[in-house]
């Protein structure tokens, strides 16, 4: 990438300056306070930090914009056509438990549709950026979907339902199906970073879902301007009002929600079964 934009570097120089505080607190980690926001889901003084930080610095630069935070929810802006998406530490748990996979996200979202992002995970000081028309970078280097064709050479990524939150039922099912057709499955604990690293072609698939839009806003414009396709698990296209997001080339987004619509009709059976049972 020649040079980004002049709204490509604020957002850049906004995550980097959450990140600072972020990087000091994950090497105290254990110092940290932490309280929770419901079962399994961890809300910390560095996510608290970090978004004061993002709030400054984005309302600082563009000051009538609206700004929709994990942490402190809508703030509605006097320019009605500009709104911030934002979340300051995706993958709280991984940075809670000193796992090195987590990330700072900011999505621009201008009448309705996500026109910028960007995804800073400071652990490896990678930054991926993407502005719409204009391509996806990772560090200034352009990057593009992975262009495997076959699911038995291919590494699917997927958010899990875990303790007290999704649903398990059928959960199981599209694991199944994932572990006989792909050649690999991973968990790896930050949403923005699961679509980033397909922007990147290191996971050729990804699916999750129960999302919110600061989870998905920056994401989901990586991945659409790596080449890549993102839609619900219905193949629509309003994944921050639906929360669950199927990623991938055009093929593997194919086949992939292919093998989630079979899981589902497998698990609303089996719930009829064992409804049935006597
Ligand atoms: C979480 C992460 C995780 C996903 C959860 C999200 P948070 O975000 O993205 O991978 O499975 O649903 O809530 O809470 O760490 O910002
Ligand atoms: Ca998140
Ligand atoms: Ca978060």
């Amino acid at each position: 990438m020649t040079t980004p934009s002049a709204l490509l570097k604020v957002m850049i120089e906004a995550v980097r300056k959450a990140a600072r505080g972020l990087t000091r607190d994950f090497g105290e980690v254990s110092e940290l306070q932490v309280s929770k926001k419901g079962a399994a889901d961890f809300v910390s003084a560095a996510d608290l930090k970090a978004e004061q930080t993002l709030f400054e610095e984005l309302t600082r630069v563009r000051p009538g914009y609206g700004f929709l935070g994990e942490e402190r929810g809508e703030i509605p802006g006097t320019d009605k056509t500009h709104r911030w998406i934002v979340d300051p530490l995706d993958g709280t748990t991984n940075f809670l438990h000193g796992i090195p996979h987590f990330a700072v996200s900011i999505g621009l979202e201008r009448d309705g549709a996500i026109v910028a992002g960007v995804v800073y995970n400071p652990a490896n000081d990678e930054v991926f950026v993407a502005e719409r028309g204009k391509g996806a970078y990772l560090n200034d280097k352009r990057i593009r979907v992975a262009a495997r064709q076959k699911l038995a050479d291919a590494v699917v990524a997927c958010g899990l339902p875990h303790y007290g939150r999704g649903d398990l039922a059928l959960a199981r099912h599209e694991i199944a199906a994932a572990q006989q057709n792909f050649a690999g499955l991973r968990r790896y604990g930050a949403a923005a970073l699961d679509l980033a690293w397909i922007a990147a072609g290191r996971f050729d698939a990804y699916w999750e879902r129960g999302l919110s839009p600061w989870d998905l806003a920056a994401g989901s414009l990586l991945v659409r301007e790596a080449g890549g396709f993102v839609s619900d698990c219905d193949g629509k296209g309003d994944i921050l009002k639906s929360g669950d997001v199927v990623a991938g080339n055009d093929f593997m987004h194919r086949e992939l929600l292919r093998l989630l619509q079979e899981a589902a009709s497998e698990a609303g059976k089996a719930e009829i079964r064992e409804a049935a049972a006597p």
